[in-house]
């Protein structure tokens, strides 16, 4: 990641908007998005005036290359891959299916993933991260907008500031400065870049805690969860993930409540997940109506463990005890 631009701005929510503008993306224009992600995906392109396109996603929540390619119209101008989980998508088919269409990354949850050895917001023309409270690092609220593509990163900084050219003043490149195009309030503020700062130096030590929790869960639940009906939300094999989270699928919506409830009783908090866009009640007014099978069935079955740097081994132990002793129950 770090041998490619980056702003860090105030939240992967304003990433997105910023890379809409910066794409010119407008009135008329469609972006495909996967259904399975959280609104903001889509807003940064509603708020343009362009229209989100929904795609349905695989077994492990990340956009079906095999859908874009359905969906691309004359109108499209942008496809937004989600790394579900911090798993990566399958970038070599999407580069191939959306040709020169760009693509913008919603690497949101995917803060130092890979896909082949090459960081997850780095393939398409920007990607965004995030560094809420909810991610592997984070600072409260914060992001970065990374880019693939840096001759953006010049107009990105004025739009980030405001539609001003206030860095060229800063670095001496011009007398005073003054508003040169259409821009917001984007820079991460110091107060939250600091306190950054310190967890991106700890960063190797969270991924690699996380990851090993991820991996003892996968071991020790993958056989019950199976035996149950479900499957675990697993990554591609060329891709490196970050043990963002650990989730898995029932067959219906009646074993995972059921499972949260249990567990709940238990004192384990266990979560579900997205709601799929086009079911929710603003994407009903923007869907065609078509069923996406795999995005409804991860919004009604799909169920989150407690996963978090600070887990001890017996936190997780008393997670894995309880969670097979539940599946029983299913
Ligand atoms: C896939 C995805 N995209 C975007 C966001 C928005 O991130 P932020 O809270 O930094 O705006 C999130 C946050 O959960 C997310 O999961």
């Amino acid at each position: 990641m770090l041998d490619r631009p980056a702003l860090l701005v105030t939240s992967a929510t304003h990433a997105l908007e910023m890379a809409a503008v910066l794409l010119g993306i407008g009135a008329g224009d469609e972006v495909i998005v996967p259904a399975y992600t959280i609104s903001s995906t889509a807003n940064a392109f509603l708020l343009r005036g362009a229209k989100p396109v929904f795609a349905d996603v695989d077994r492990s929540g990340n956009i079906d290359p095999a859908e874009v390619a359905r969906l691309l119209s004359r109108r499209t101008r942008a496809v937004v891959p989600v790394h579900y989980g911090g798993h990566s998508c399958d970038m070599d088919h999407l580069r191939t299916v959306a040709g020169s269409i760009p693509l913008i990354e919603d690497a949101a949850q995917a803060i130092g993933a890979a896909f082949r050895g090459t960081p997850l917001g780095t393939f398409g023309a920007c990607g965004a991260i995030s560094f809420h409270e909810t991610k592997n690092i984070g600072c409260g609220e914060g992001g970065a907008l990374v880019f693939g593509d840096p001759s953006l990163v010049d107009r990105a900084d004025q739009i980030r500031e405001k539609g001003t050219d206030r860095r060229r003043f800063e670095l001496g490149l011009v007398g005073r400065y003054t508003w040169v195009d259409v821009g917001s309030s984007y820079t991460l503020s110091e107060l939250n870049a600091a306190w950054l700062s310190a967890q991106l130096e700890e960063l190797p030590r969270i991924q690699s805690r996380r990851q090993w929790i991820w991996d003892f869960y996968a071991k020790e639940l993958e056989a019950p969860v199976e035996r149950a009906g479900g499957y675990v939300v697993r990554g591609r094999k060329d891709g490196s993930p970050n043990g963002h989270l650990f989730a898995f699928v029932f067959r219906s919506g009646a074993q995972r409540n059921h499972f949260i409830g249990q567990m709940g009783e238990k004192g384990i908090s266990c979560r579900f997940h997205f709601t799929a866009l086009h079911t929710s009640p603003m994407g009903r007014k923007l869907h065609d109506g078509r069923a996406l099978p795999q995005s409804e069935r991860l919004s009604e079955c799909l169920v989150r463990l407690p996963l978090y740097f600070q887990m001890s081994d017996g936190d997780v132990d008393r997670v894995v005890t309880t969670a097979v002793e539940v599946l029983r129950t299913v």
